[in-house]
């Protein structure tokens, strides 16, 4: 089983879209894929339910008040995670996970909470020895916007690499709506934004960093 988590302390950075698009990427190539959904919004368990049946199982887990038990035989978990998550739930969730996945848009707002997420992160034992991979994701953007120049200074100031970029597209908005994810839908519409996620499905599909 690998265990992605998506958490960024920041509000509206893009975390159930990263979630939700990921576990339809891994459950349309065919892995047994399991979302849990940790925000009592249940934003992730919602999108679950919109899911059309013809579509590729993506078994819904809600795990608002405790961080559940994973099913034995689910091969993927995505875990989308609430701007305010929990002390406690936090710790459980990095002894879970494989990969953390770090949505930030360009803005100073999202660079800020994300510095310091990232800060609290490089104490953490598992991120330390590599036993988690951390990926920043930058998402929303727009092409020649000014934005985009003040977030790669950003990254360069704190020195952790950009992993992928997400273009800002209506497209997400309207597979949300339909319980579906980019990868649900393989034609000319997604295409763009389809290439944008190589080097995150990469780093998901890598083998395990963990022994
Ligand atoms: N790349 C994108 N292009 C266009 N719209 C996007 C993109 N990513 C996210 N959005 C939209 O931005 C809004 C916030 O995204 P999302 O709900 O995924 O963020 P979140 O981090 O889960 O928020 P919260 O902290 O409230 O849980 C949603 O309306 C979503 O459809
Ligand atoms: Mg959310």
């Amino acid at each position: 089983m690998r265990c992605v988590v998506v958490a960024n302390p920041k509000g509206g950075c893009g975390k159930t879209t990263l979630a939700t698009n990921l576990a339809a990427a891994f459950a349309a190539a065919g892995l047994a894929t399991a979302l849990a959904d940790v925000d009592r919004q249940r934003a992730a368990l919602a999108w679950a339910g919109r899911r059309p049946d013809q579509a590729a199982a993506v078994r819904p887990l809600d795990w608002v008040k405790t961080v559940g038990k994973v099913p034995g035989s689910v091969e993927r978990l995505v875990v989308d995670t609430p701007a305010a998550l929990k002390v406690g739930q936090m710790d459980d969730l990095l002894g879970l996970a494989d990969i953390l996945v770090l949505p930030l848009q360009p803005s100073v707002y999202d660079q800020g909470a994300t510095a310091r997420f990232l800060n609290k992160l490089a104490g953490v034992k598992r991120v330390r020895k590599a036993r988690i991979a951390v990926a920043v994701v930058a998402n929303r953007l727009r092409p020649r916007s000014r934005a985009n120049g003040r977030l790669d200074g950003f990254l360069g100031e704190i020195g952790h690499p950009l992993l992928a970029r997400l273009r800002d597209s209506a497209i997400y908005g309207d597979l949300a709506a339909d319980g579906l994810g980019l990868f649900d839908r393989p034609g000319a519409r997604t295409a763009a934004c389809r290439r944008d996620w190589a080097p995150l499905l990469d780093v998901v599909n890598a083998p395990p960093v963990s022994g």
